[in-house]
């Protein structure tokens, strides 16, 4: 079967020019950039390049390249980053990693942001399949949770659980993850904000028009969405 997480990261590493800062964010799809990336060698280190997960940074630095803090990136060239599914707005849930916090700042300090990832992503309307994934500040566990509750009654609000036995995941913020489940989506625009406005919430993973452009690899050949 065709690699088409390849076949995207191929068409979004003849984006980049050397030189440039270019954020990444993470998952199969960035990986298989990042490996093309260190295959060209020569261009990789003329970039600056910033990360905006823990796994990421890793994988930049065995391939032998420095990472460049968030904190200190003014504006990436271009921000790239897979996402959980797209639609034909190119709005994006994002974070199975629960990572979309850094995600949204690269995304919002890039001249661009740069969707990559499989034909199978792409639907014309983001559905409930995937959950909204809310990182919240510890303190604010209940109240987000019982505003979440208010807000949609029909959905299943799940604390996420930690790889050890007992614990609750933290975030790489030391933050909580919640799992929304919706029934349904109610529109995009007030899910955007609604969220955002129950104190204590730090961020959500829907990612409401912020991408520039898509790159959709699958059976008919790749593809750039604007
Ligand atoms: C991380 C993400 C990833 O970009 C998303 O899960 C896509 O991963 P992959 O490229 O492995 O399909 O949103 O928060």
């Amino acid at each position: 079967m065709a690699d088409y997480k390849m076949e995207a990261a191929k068409a979004a590493i003849k984006l980049i020019q050397p030189g440039q800062t270019i954020g990444l964010g993470a998952g199969s799809t960035i990986a298989a950039l990042l490996a093309l990336l260190a295959a060209e060698g020569s261009l990789a280190a003329s970039l600056t390049l910033v990360s905006s997960s823990f796994k990421t940074t890793s994988l930049i630095r065995e391939y032998g390249f420095n990472v460049q803090s968030i904190a200190l990136t003014k504006s990436p060239d271009i921000y790239f980053d897979g996402c959980d599914q797209f639609d034909i707005e190119l709005n994006a849930l994002k974070s199975g990693g629960g990572i979309h916090t850094s995600e949204k700042i690269l995304a919002s300090l890039a001249a661009e942001f740069i969707l990559i990832g499989d034909a199978g992503k792409f639907v014309n309307k983001l559905d409930a399949t995937y959950p909204l994934v809310i990182e919240a500040l510890p303190a604010a566990l209940q109240l987000v949770q019982y505003q979440l509750f208010n807000h949609f009654p029909d959905a299943k609000i799940n604390l996420r659980m930690g790889d050890k036995k007992d614990g609750a995941a933290i975030s790489d913020n030391g933050n909580m993850l919640l799992d929304v489940y919706f029934t349904k989506l109610i529109p995009l625009d007030e899910l955007n904000v609604l969220v955002k406005m129950v104190p204590g919430v730090v961020e959500h993973s829907l990612f409401y028009r912020m991408a520039t452009r898509a790159i959709i690899a699958g059976p008919e050949g790749v593809r750039i969405m604007k």
